[in-house]
């Protein structure tokens, strides 16, 4: 059996704004090299959950622990090493329309005060071609189709050797055969380059395709983990109206 090292742990994670307390003592880990899927209902704390893997968030109470180091009471300099290793694409992760593809994954480059021009170049070029993307980089965001849209934020997402992905949503306004070619993405990248998938994802049908493991969050804490078959044959209620679409949206306001 393969070995499993925790890439993420969670220990007792509390987060509460004002009165709001939405995580309510959160463990759990993610492994290195693992595709993980974190399910449960709208406004159950999803994307509140990952935005303490990188420090957008800091606990109110708990830990959280990337490679080995607790990123909890880290200063934004530290953070800035930690937001490399773990990469974000956000729900929204807008391109900006006025710079092309190449100077758009450019962008977390120069930004970090990288120089050699050659370099980013070479970067750019390499990350194109493991987005399946090769010789895009003189387009403008305005001339491709959404999924390369996506593909091109997933290329600034991970330029600079981000080792693993947090997604929000990636396959949120995608056709059916766009979001088979995110997923399909998404494993490529874990297969040919090691890497850790994170992904916040309503579509039950990407889930069975690509979650090596479920986390299932339910009024703030983990209900249920395990892999989506083990989720299919639980016989849980919770778990099997949510596959078959039918679940209440938790903590909906009507
Ligand atoms: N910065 C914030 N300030 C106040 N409340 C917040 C903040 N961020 C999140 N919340 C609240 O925390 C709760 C959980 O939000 P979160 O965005 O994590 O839900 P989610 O599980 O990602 O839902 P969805 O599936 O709809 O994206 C919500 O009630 C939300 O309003
Ligand atoms: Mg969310």
């Amino acid at each position: 059996m393969k070995k499993e090292t925790p890439f993420i742990e969670v220990q007792d994670l509390h987060q509460r704004f004002g009165d709001h307390h939405v995580l309510k003592g959160v463990t759990t880990h993610i492994n290195k090299g693992e595709t993980v899927v974190l399910l449960g209902g709208s406004g159950g704390g999803k994307s509140v959950l990952v935005k303490h893997f990188v420090g957008l968030l800091s606990p109110y109470e708990g830990k959280v622990i990337v490679e080995g180091e607790d990123i909890s009471d880290m200063n934004e300099r530290q953070l800035g090493k930690v937001r490399r290793k773990v990469a974000m694409m956000f729900q929204n992760g807008a391109l900006f329309d006025f710079l092309t593809v190449g100077q758009n994954i450019a962008f977390p480059l120069r930004e970090r005060g990288l120089k050699d021009e050659a370099e980013i170049e070479r970067r750019v070029i390499e990350t194109l071609e493991i987005v399946r993307l090769p010789g895009q980089e003189d387009k403008m965001p305005a001339d491709l189709s959404g999924g390369m849209r996506k593909r091109v934020a997933l290329a600034r997402a991970i330029v600079d050797k981000a080792t693993c992905v947090l997604y929000d949503e990636p396959h949120a306004g995608l056709d059916p055969i766009t979001a088979d070619s995110i997923d399909h993405l998404i494993k490529d990248l874990q297969r040919d380059h090691g890497m850790t998938n994170i992904i916040i994802t309503h579509e039950m049908r990407s889930v069975f395709r690509i979650a090596d493991r479920v986390i299932f969050l339910k009024e703030g804490n983990v209900y249920w983990e395990g892999t989506p078959q083990e989720m299919k044959d639980s016989g849980d209620p919770e778990l099997t109206n949510f596959i078959e679409g039918r679940a209440e949206p938790e903590g909906a306001c009507y």
